[in-house]
């Protein structure tokens, strides 16, 4: 993706021959509070943007919200002991704000930290390591009220609530992440509005991006004080970015929509500045006023690792007057001063997302991080798809999402050997969820929830990945 004169590949890596992963490789599922817990008002949780983008009509297909969910809230032990029959060797959760701190400020709620307490006192009994995400999207609302993520106090909240968690779990927990996808909870929630907050300006989605990462910088410095041995870090959702067609326009839309969608964050988290070229591209919607002095230093406080969630790859084209794609990420309005690149597609696999399927896009976003970035330890902490599912004489049998995920480990294996140092691994997800904007009708799950039974099913692919993390590796096919 740094080379946007690359053809895109296609294709499947070491197709059929055993792997094995490096010893201690960290194989997880992964998960997020708003889309598995439920339990909306229990204990003393108050409402998150997400609660009240939900409850608004016409945001979620179906009318669909996190009230209820997978009910995982009271499910917690049952849930972790199926993670332990898979042979899980992490859980990535996060914890809810609200939940833990209801109306975004003030003290602690006791009853909210005692949930994330047991959940954790389950893993460890089970020998599961927890890694523990601050933030998967749900501010709430009465930060939103005041400003949301474009308000500069957002990010000191942030850093206030991150001390509340690290207060409680400290102790125990070892893997940090401070933020998941800055990206959507900035270009999503403020720009295309298919997010909560559903607000759409793309000055306020750039400021929220800043702030966003402020509150992570600040984050990371409270954590290390309290917690010098904690391994902490950030979670970004890359895309290689590839050009249509050798053409200089389309190099530059690809330049243009690399710099927002991967280097708007990896720049400033681990180099301590904005790209340039990004800075001029954003020249009609920003000043960048909103970046004070000390900003950059504070949000590229030094990490001990970097998650990056991987799905699909961007392919895009140079404007043609009038044309414009639907999709809802590619939406023109995620991309202040750029809303005129032309998202193609490429007639390859998809899956019921319609992203299309690139195992080979993440061997060139690891390299790439690993290259131009950090010597960092580097972790998939998601990495999944979405497909139609069926229920036949109670069993499911998800081979397509079996396919994707074999693939996607050959891509994570070939990384390794070419010398990135990938040291872990998190599927997304470890059971069908919530999926924002979509409600429950996209299932991601490695276990199949019957939503009104609550019944939990492992799919075949769960079968599939117990068998992967038994050997530390794919078998020959
Ligand atoms: C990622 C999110 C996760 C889930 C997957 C499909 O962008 O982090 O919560 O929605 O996509």
């Amino acid at each position: 993706m740094s080379d946007p004169t690359r053809p895109p590949a296609v294709g499947v890596l070491d197709q059929g021959a055993a792997l094995t992963f490096p010893p201690g490789f960290l194989w997880g599922a992964a998960t997020a509070a708003y889309q598995i817990e439920g339990a909306a008002t229990a204990g003393g949780r108050t409402p998150s943007i997400w609660d009240t983008f939900s409850h608004t009509e016409g945001r979620t297909v179906g009318g669909h919200t996190g009230d209820v969910a997978c009910d995982h809230f009271h499910r917690m032990p049952d849930d972790v002991r199926l993670m332990a029959e898979l042979g899980l060797k992490s859980y990535r959760f996060s914890v809810s704000w609200p939940r833990v701190q209801p109306g975004g400020s003030g003290a602690a709620n006791a009853e909210g930290l005692d949930f994330y307490r047991r959940l954790v006192d389950e893993l460890l009994g089970h020998g599961i390591e927890p890694w523990l995400t601050l933030y998967h999207w749900d501010l709430p609302q009465p930060l939103e009220d005041a400003g949301g993520w474009p308000a500069r106090d957002t990010a000191g909240r942030f850093a206030d609530y991150a001390q509340l968690v690290v207060d409680a779990l400290g102790d125990r927990v070892r893997y940090w992440t401070t933020l998941n996808e800055p990206w959507c909870s900035a270009f999503l929630g403020y720009g295309s509005g298919a997010h909560a907050p559903g607000r759409t300006d793309g000055a306020d989605a750039v400021r929220a991006g800043h702030h966003l990462m402020l509150g992570h910088g600040l984050a990371v410095q409270a954590l290390r004080a309290s917690r010098p041995d904690a391994q902490l870090g950030i979670t970004v959702n890359l895309y290689p970015v590839a050009p249509a067609t050798g053409s200089p326009a389309d190099a530059d839309a690809a330049r243009r929509i690399d710099a927002l969608a991967n280097r708007f964050f990896l720049d400033p988290v681990l180099r301590g500045s904005y790209p340039a070229d990004l800075r001029a591209d954003l020249a009609s919607v920003t000043d960048f006023g909103h970046v004070r002095d000390g900003d950059l230093k504070i949000i590229s406080t030094p990490l001990d690792l970097v998650g990056i969630n991987y799905y699909s790859r961007h392919v895009v084209a140079a404007p043609v007057e009038g044309e414009q794609p639907e999709a809802y990420w590619r939406a023109p309005t995620c991309w202040p001063g750029s809303e005129d690149v032309r998202f193609v597609t490429r007639g390859v696999p998809v899956t019921d997302m319609d992203w299309e399927i690139d195992a080979p896009g993440l061997v060139e976003t690891l390299e790439r991080v690993h290259r131009d970035y950090t010597d960092l330890p580097l972790y998939v902490t998601e990495n999944g798809s979405a497909f139609v599912d069926a229920v036949v004489d109670g069993q499911v049998d998800d081979t397509d999402r079996l396919a994707y995920f074999d693939s996607h480990l050959r891509a994570a294996h070939a990384a390794i050997g070419a010398g990135v140092p990938l040291r872990g691994y998190f599927a997304w997800s470890l059971m069908d969820n919530f999926e924002w904007a979509w409600g429950y009708t996209k299932r991601f799950g490695m276990v199949y929830v019957d939503y009104d039974s609550q019944v939990r099913i492992p799919k075949s692919s769960a079968r599939w990945y117990a068998e992967v993390i038994r050997r530390n590796g794919l078998a020959a096919q």
